[in-house]
């Protein structure tokens, strides 16, 4: 099948941000500092490399929603197109790997297709195991007149077998109650929540990155990095590879590279993959701002929006 590439629009550069204290720590880069990045359709980056290599395949496709800066094709052409990126992303995954597909919604004539429906047959008959669909929340986008607007994406994360790497203390969060303890029974006195914090949930709120969002570049659609860290974290161990086929400005590669994981990412546009360059460098010399993992969301009705 012929493919076909979608043309992203490039957006002016941002006004300087505001002055919120949003300049993240960046640990130090250990041993490994491997990256392998290039400007390149997926399907000709991934056939060379060597089958199970990849402990976790996590991307965010293009939606085919026909907007300006794509080429819409037909939706039955789309899902051909990426069954084929499937095949071979499946053929790279390690054993006990994890493969994450972040998806929104294709629109065609006012009627939503949830992605994640739609594509979920190809991965569950390459006989991956769902394990989790994860509800991504943001509070900003474009706001419909005729539907509800749209607040959420979903992440499907799927294993190729029952024996797969699941890390959950790297990911955990604050418990709502830290100190609770039981109050009768054998346990009576001891903690009854884990000390080191609480599993997070399916359900994710992480700020999109919006105009201004300190990690914002010139992509239209780039994944927040707190978001893949959680997955680069929970899903890999250190040293391991960490692969996105639609890396856009190389966002999964810089938060492997920041947790000491091995970054492999391609696109199609050479500005996008000069840009993801460009972060990864700033990552590795400690200059990267990031928004922090556990960074409470902006809330107006507290004093400086929580962030104090
Ligand atoms: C939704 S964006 C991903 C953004 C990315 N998650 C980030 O954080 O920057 C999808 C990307 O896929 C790229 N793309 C589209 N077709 C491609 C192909 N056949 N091979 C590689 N990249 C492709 C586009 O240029 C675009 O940057």
């Amino acid at each position: 099948m012929q493919r076909q590439t979608k043309k992203y629009i490039i957006e002016p550069n941002r006004p300087e941000r505001n002055a919120l204290p949003t300049l993240a720590t960046v640990r130090p880069i250990g041993m490994d500092r491997s990256v392998v990045m290039k400007c390149q359709d997926n399907l000709a980056f991934m056939r060379p490399l060597a089958s199970g290599s990849m402990q976790l395949i996590v991307t965010s496709p293009p939606y085919n929603l026909g907007k300006s800066y794509e080429s819409r094709s037909s939706l039955a052409d789309y899902v051909k197109d990426q069954a084929q990126v499937i095949s071979e992303c499946v053929r790279l995954l390690a054993p006990t790997g994890s493969l994450c597909w972040q998806v929104g919604n294709h629109v065609d004539g006012g009627e939503i297709f949830p992605l994640d429906m739609v594509l979920y047959p190809i991965f569950s008959e390459h006989g991956l195991r769902l394990r989790n669909r994860v509800i991504w929340h943001f509070e900003h986008g474009l706001h419909c007149s005729n539907r509800l607007s749209g607040r959420h994406e979903t992440i499907l994360w799927f294993t190729k077998g029952d024996e797969y790497v699941f890390n959950l203390d790297p990911i955990r969060v604050p418990s709502k109650y830290p100190g609770k303890k039981y109050y009768k029974g054998p346990k009576a006195g001891q903690l009854s929540c884990n000390p080191l914090g609480k599993n997070p949930g399916d359900v994710w709120i992480f700020p999109n990155v919006k105009f201004n969002h300190v990690e914002k570049t010139i992509h239209p659609c780039q994944f927040p990095i707190e978001l893949v860290e959680r997955l680069v974290l929970s899903l890999t161990k250190p040293g391991d590879a960490v692969f996105d086929p639609y890396m856009g400005v190389g966002t999964s590669v810089v938060a492997a590279v920041k947790n000491q994981r091995i970054g492999y990412g391609c696109d199609v546009e050479k500005e996008y993959v000069n840009i993801a360059w460009e972060r990864v460098k700033a990552v590795r010399n400690g200059t990267l701002e990031t928004r922090p993992m556990h960074k409470p969301v902006y809330d107006p009705k507290l004093p400086y929006g929580g962030h104090r």
